[in-house]
């Protein structure tokens, strides 16, 4: 061990583990490239302004997560906690709304920091793969995000979560319900903060753990009795198209989530496996983003999912994937001469496209072949002075352990062909 350790909250991705990640990483992805989604990518940390406007001035993240710094020239930057005001932000930018062409379908995967406070399954750093469907206000394209993760989610061989589905109205009839909700709750006996909380966000009052709490609010009033005509069709829209793929959820008027952004279609995926960070993904409809940073008007839906809470899901479930080994042949030469040779053998392979590997620092042929085992290669091929002399190369296969002399300028070859 070095005297420096990994950040409090956060931890490395090493060999094997990391090798879920990538493949997470890809399964959550792919599904969105088959469906119209282009790749964007965007800096790691942005104006702090940004994130306050768009994430909202009354959120746990931004008055109490964000890595804030200033730098050398006197701006504010914040690390990202998140990535949709990034992404609105950057599509803003490059006027990707104007090219004619909406919805602009974007996905993007990357690191996020919020300064939590650690424990199992919440990191201050963390990776998310997530998705942005802009410029559209159309029940298919929340159906579509909801219908995508689901098929992620699956394609993982994840079983045990569920899709919790909420709707929070839209700037007609929210506001009448947030004034009902702080009438109803500036009644209620509650400590000091949550009494502030009643005024800037009473919404996430009722998201509030404590059973206390919870008892006071069973007569609260019901965002549902409050949603109008136009979002109570949109959200029946989204149900029924939901339903119709076969994707089960559930309502659950409870679900506010922790930005401030979200008009209309909530949801978030939890996991049963996972304790108390549950929430392996999330997201929403966004209508007043793009205006609240100063863009035009931009109706918009997205959603996404941690990685570091979808590799946990897998393991609770227990979950194997099967990943393919990244080593087919493994070359073991003995002496310097083979060292050549087959180091030559090795390139030539890689350059046909066959993962090749190499027993480096001339080890003797017991721990080569220890190594050779511990790759995962399917064929090694091992060479001595005798071997080279008669021009062979002893080419084994490691699940049936048979071993044959194959003519050393044929060996690239015979790989290729067995390796299909
Ligand atoms: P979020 O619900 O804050 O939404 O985060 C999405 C997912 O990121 C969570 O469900 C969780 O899996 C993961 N995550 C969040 N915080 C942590 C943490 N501290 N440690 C580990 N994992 C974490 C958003 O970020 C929205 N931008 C989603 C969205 C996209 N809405 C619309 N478009």
């Amino acid at each position: 061990m070095s005297t420096f350790q990994a950040p409090k909250g956060t931890y490395d991705l090493t060999p094997p583990r990391s090798a879920t990640f990538l493949a997470v990483r890809e399964a959550i992805s792919a599904p969105l490239r088959d469906s119209g989604y282009g790749y964007i990518e965007t800096p790691g940390f942005e104006n702090v302004e940004l994130f306050a406007r768009g994430v909202g001035e009354s959120t746990d993240i931004v008055t109490k997560e964000m890595y804030t710094l200033t730098t050398k020239g006197g701006d504010q930057l914040a690390l990202r906690p998140e990535g949709t005001a990034s992404v609105l932000r950057a599509a803003l930018e490059a006027n990707l709304h104007k090219a004619g062409n909406l919805p602009v379908k974007l996905w993007y995967s990357g690191s996020y920091y919020r300064y939590e406070r650690p424990q199992a399954g919440r990191y201050r750093h963390f990776s998310q793969v997530g998705a942005e469907a802009i410029g559209t206000e159309d029940p298919v394209l929340d159906a579509e995000l909801i219908i995508l993760a689901d098929q992620a989610y699956r394609s993982l061989g994840l079983r045990q979560f569920r899709i919790l589905l909420n709707s929070l109205g839209d700037k007609e009839c929210r506001p009448v319900y947030r004034e009902a909700l702080q009438t109803f709750l500036r009644d209620l006996d509650l400590d000091e903060e949550t009494r502030r909380r009643i005024e800037i966000n009473p919404l996430r009052v009722l998201d509030d753990k404590r059973a206390d709490v919870q008892k006071q609010l069973t007569d609260a009033p019901k965002l549902r009795d409050y949603l109008c005509d136009a979002c109570k069709a949109y959200h029946e829209e989204v149900r029924a198209l939901i339903t119709a793929a076969g994707v089960v959820f559930e309502d659950d008027e409870k679900l506010v989530r922790g930005l401030d952004y979200y008009t209309r279609t909530t949801f978030e995926f939890v996991h049963d496996g996972l304790g108390s960070q549950s929430a392996v993904g999330g997201g929403g409809r966004y209508d007043g983003l793009s205006e609240m940073i100063g863009g035009p008007e931009l109706p918009s839906v997205g959603w996404a999912l941690g990685v570091d809470r979808t590799v946990l899901a897998l393991e609770a479930e227990g979950v194997e994937l099967d990943l393919p080994a990244t080593t087919s042949v493994y070359a073991v030469p003995l002496g310097e001469e083979a060292r050549r040779v087959l180091f030559g053998v090795v390139t030539e392979l890689r350059r046909a496209g066959i993962a090749a590997d190499f027993a480096f620092g001339g080890r003797g042929l017991k721990g080569a072949m220890k190594s050779a085992n511990r790759s995962g290669a399917r064929y090694t091929l091992v060479a001595g002075e005798r071997d080279l002399a008669e021009g062979v190369v002893q080419l084994k296969d490691m699940e049936s352990g048979e071993q044959t002399a194959v003519p050393l300028t044929e060996a690239p070859a015979e790989l290729a062909k067995r390796l299909g």
